[in-house]
C-alpha cells in the first residue's frame, strides 16, 4: 500500500532513501556515541588469533563479501578468500588452521550460504556471520551473528541491507587492525570519525538523484552497458551491473578497469554505455586512462567521481555524477547510492516491475 512505501513510488526507492538512517543505527550499534573503538556483541572475536578469513555468500551480499576483502587486507593485513556459497560447498576447500568462517545474508535463510556454513562447522575455528534477520537459521547457527541493523527489506534488489552489511564489514575489518596492531590508533579514529560522518555523506549522494535520473533516461535505451571499476570500486561495478539487469532487464556486466584490453574492449561502439565508477584516489590516473580508450572508440561515458575528479577528467564524457568527497575507505558505501538510483530510474523510464522483477525471489531457500 502508499502508507507502506511513505510516500514513495516503490519499495525500492524507500529503502534507497533510508539508507542514512539505517546506517547511522548500525554505526551506533558498533560504535557508541564517545567510544573510540569498534564493539562486538558477546565474547567477540580477537583477530589477533586469526591468520585467515574466508567469506561466502550469494547475489548482493557476495559482492558487500569482495568489497570487504579490500579493507580486510589493506587495513588489518588478514589474508582473505571470498566465495560464491553455491560453488564454495560442492568444492569442498580445505580449511587451515585459525581461519575465521564468514557468512553474510540478508535473510539469514539462503540455502546455499547455509550449506556453506554447516560444511564450516567443525572445521573453521570460528562461524560468524553478518545478517539483517536476528531469529534466521544463519544467525542461529553461527557462533557470533552480527546484525546489520537494515530493518525490513522488501524490494526484491537488495540496497539498504548492501550498504549495511558494507558499514558492519567496514567496522569489523577496524576492530581486526585495531587487534593485529597494523593501523595505530591516530589512524583507526580517523577512519571512525570518518565513519560518523557517513549519514550525511550519503545524503548528499541522495541529493544528486535529479542528475542520476536524466543519465538513467539516456541509459534506458542501451542494449548493454558495462561497468568499470578499480580497486573496492571493482566490486561495486559488479553491484552496477548486477541491479541493472536485475531490474531494467538491461544487459550489463561489470570488468576490472585494467581488465578492459583483455576482452571488453572489443565490444566498444558509440552504441555502448560505459559506467566508470572512480573517486579521485590513488587509482584515479589509471582508471582515466582506461575510460579514455572507451572514449577513443566512442564508447558513451558516465563518469562517477567527486569534484576533483570530474573536474580533471570530464572532457568529452556523455554524462557525469557528482559525489561529494569522501574518505577513500567510505567511498564504495557511498558510490553504492548513484549505482542504486541508476538502475532504479532506468528501471522507471522503461515501465519493468522495479519491486517485483520478473523471475526473482527475495530470498532463495532452495537449490
Ligand atoms: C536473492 C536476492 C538478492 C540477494 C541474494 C542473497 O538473489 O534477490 O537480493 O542478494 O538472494 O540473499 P541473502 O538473503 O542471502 O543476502
Amino acid at each position: 500500500t502508499r502508507a507502506d512505501k511513505e510516500g514513495h513510488k516503490h519499495f525500492m526507492a524507500k529503502e534507497i532513501a533510508e539508507q542514512p538512517t539505517v546506517i547511522a543505527e548500525a554505526i551506533r550499534a558498533y560504535l557508541p556515541s564517545g567510544s573510540d573503538e569498534v564493539r562486538l556483541p558477546g565474547e567477540g572475536l580477537d583477530f589477533g588469533q586469526v591468520d585467515r578469513l574466508t567469506m561466502v555468500a550469494c547475489g548482493t551480499a557476495y559482492f558487500a563479501c569482495l568489497t570487504a576483502k579490500y579493507w580486510f587486507e589493506q587495513l588489518a593485513r588478514i589474508p582473505v578468500e571470498v566465495d560464491i556459497a553455491s560453488e564454495f560447498r560442492y568444492r569442498e576447500p580445505p580449511i587451515p588452521d585459525r581461519t575465521v568462517a564468514l557468512f553474510v545474508s540478508q535473510s539469514g535463510e539462503t540455502a546455499d550460504t547455509l550449506a556453506a556454513l554447516r560444511y564450516c562447522e567443525g572445521k573453521a575455528d570460528k562461524i560468524v556471520s553478518v545478517v539483517n534477520v536476528p531469529e534466521s537459521s544463519i544467525a542461529r547457527e553461527s557462533q557470533l551473528a552480527l546484525e546489520i541493523h537494515a530493518g525490513v527489506e522488501i524490494g526484491v534488489a537488495s540496497t539498504k541491507a548492501f550498504t549495511c552489511q558494507l558499514s558492519v564489514l567496514l567496522m569489523l575489518a577496524l576492530k581486526a587492525a585495531q587487534d593485529r596492531g597494523t593501523l595505530t590508533p591516530e589512524q583507526i579514529a580517523d577512519h571512525l570519525s570518518a565513519l560518523r560522518g557517513l549519514p550525511a555523506l550519503l545524503n548528499a549522494a541522495l541529493d544528486q538523484e535529479d542528475a542520476i535520473r536524466t543519465a538513467a533516461q539516456k541509459l534506458s535505451e542501451a542494449r548493454d552497458v558495462l561497468f568499470l571499476g578499480r580497486g573496492a570500486m571493482y566490486p561495486l561495478a559488479h553491484e552496477g551491473a548486477l541491479k541493472l539487469k536485475e531490474i531494467s532487464y538491461i544487459h550489463a556486466e561489470a570488468y576490472a578497469s585494467g581488465e578492459l584490453k583483455h576482452g571488453p574492449i572489443a565490444l566498444i561502439d558509440k552504441h555502448m554505455p560505459v559506467v566508470v565508477m572512480a573517486p579521485r584516489d590513488a587509482l584515479f590516473d589509471k582508471s582515466i586512462s582506461n575510460m579514455q580508450e572507451v572514449m577513443a572508440r566512442k564508447g558513451k561515458v558516465l563518469l562517477i567521481s567527486d569534484d576533483d575528479g570530474i573536474a580533471e577528467a570530464q572532457d568529452g564524457v556523455w554524462s557525469t555524477v557528482r559525489m561529494p568527497h569522501a574518505h577513500p575507505s567510505l567511498t564504495p558505501i557511498l558510490y553504492a547510492v548513484p549505482a542504486q538510483l541508476l538502475a532504479y530510474h532506468t528501471a522507471v523510464a522503461k515501465g519493468t516491475d522495479v519491486d517485483q522483477p520478473r523471475n526473482l525471489a527475495k530470498s532463495v531457500t532452495v537449490e
